[in-house]
């Protein structure tokens, strides 16, 4: 029977499917495995599922021995994988796009609403027993209905995150590698520069893979860039924002909130001078976590790595 290894617990309906085409190892722990334990226990695998913790190279790939065949990973995006490298050892690496798509943009919107109007520094103010009485100038928030939004990225997510956008009657600016004329038939948005949707938008939601061009996208330039009551959100991956120009400019409140499903470096450390900033609002990778969604990650991983043991093609081929 052929060998999987997957990572981490992930929902029995993955589990059980896995298992009805392979011996499954599952890493028990409540941390991914370390460097160390990774490369001893990917070791004779024909499969490995991994998350987008796991960092899987070409060392990893080795470590596995050649008859690995098969990286699925439990995530849309895949900059943890190595994809070149699996390429040139004839090992087909897949992902889980199209079921977070509405998840992660629900996510996206929640974190936008919440940074908008400041609910985690309202939420906190009345745990510490300070709300003394209605206060008409407490806690004042910028608007999202009627505000304009610029999407970085417009895939599957950003187009989703527009849809609700057009909901709250924003304007909707967008940067992508080429203009998305169904976007704009549908949303009214509007393709434009960098430039322009940074000077522009109210709210800068970032919705790229990470890669060499999307690297610190966001950096001091950018920000200073942004309108001074502008929100950032980043629910892409924490690398596309520079962790210390963001710092800097949320302590000097260049802009008036970020919120940020994802840093850099992730987890960000407990000590992390970003956590004592009030402007900031920061959640640990979230976005796709609903029960649903989780399960139908997970199914869908499984699918893909099951296809490809049975010698046929798997449905979410990347690279
Ligand atoms: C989550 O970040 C994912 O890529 O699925």
């Amino acid at each position: 029977m052929k060998k999987v290894f997957v990572a981490r617990i992930i929902p029995d309906v993955g589990l059980n499917t896995l298992r009805e085409a392979a011996d499954v190892t599952v890493w028990p722990g409540e941390l991914p495995p370390t460097r160390t334990e990774l490369l001893a226990n990917v070791k004779g695998m024909d499969g490995i599922v991994s998350l987008l913790t796991d960092k899987v190279d070409g060392e990893v790939m080795d470590a596995a021995g050649s008859q690995l065949k098969f990286v699925c990973n439990v995530a849309v995006g895949y900059d943890n994988v190595d994809v070149s490298a699996a390429k040139q050892r004839g090992i087909t690496v897949t992902n889980t796009p199209g079921v977070l798509t509405e998840t992660s943009a629900d996510m996206a919107f929640a974190l936008l609403m919440a940074a908008a109007r400041r609910l985690p520094e309202g939420e906190r103010y009345a745990r510490a027993g300070n709300w003394k009485t209605f206060g008409f100038t407490l806690l004042l928030g910028q608007d999202v209905h009627g505000a304009t939004l610029g999407i970085a990225g417009m895939g599957r997510i950003g187009a989703a995150v527009a849809r609700r956008a057009k909901g709250f009657g924003m304007r909707i600016l967008y940067t992508a590698r080429k203009p998305h004329p169904d976007v704009d038939a549908e949303l009214g948005a509007r393709h434009v520069s960098k430039e322009a949707l940074l000077s522009q938008s109210d709210f800068v939601s970032l919705h790229t893979p990470l890669n060499a061009e999307t690297r610190g996208y966001i950096g001091a330039a950018e920000l200073a860039q942004m309108k001074p009551t502008a929100i950032l959100i980043n629910t892409a991956r924490g690398p596309v924002v520079d962790t210390n120009a963001l710092y800097e400019a949320m302590k000097a409140k260049r802009i008036f909130a970020a919120a940020l499903d994802v840093t850099d470096p992730e987890p960000l450390p407990a000590d992390h001078p970003l956590y004592t900033l009030d402007n900031v609002l920061i959640v640990p990778h979230l976005a796709s976590a609903s029960v649903a969604t989780r399960n139908k990650m997970a199914e869908i991983a499984a699918t893909n790595m099951v296809a490809g043991l049975r010698g046929e093609v798997p449905p979410n081929m990347v690279g």
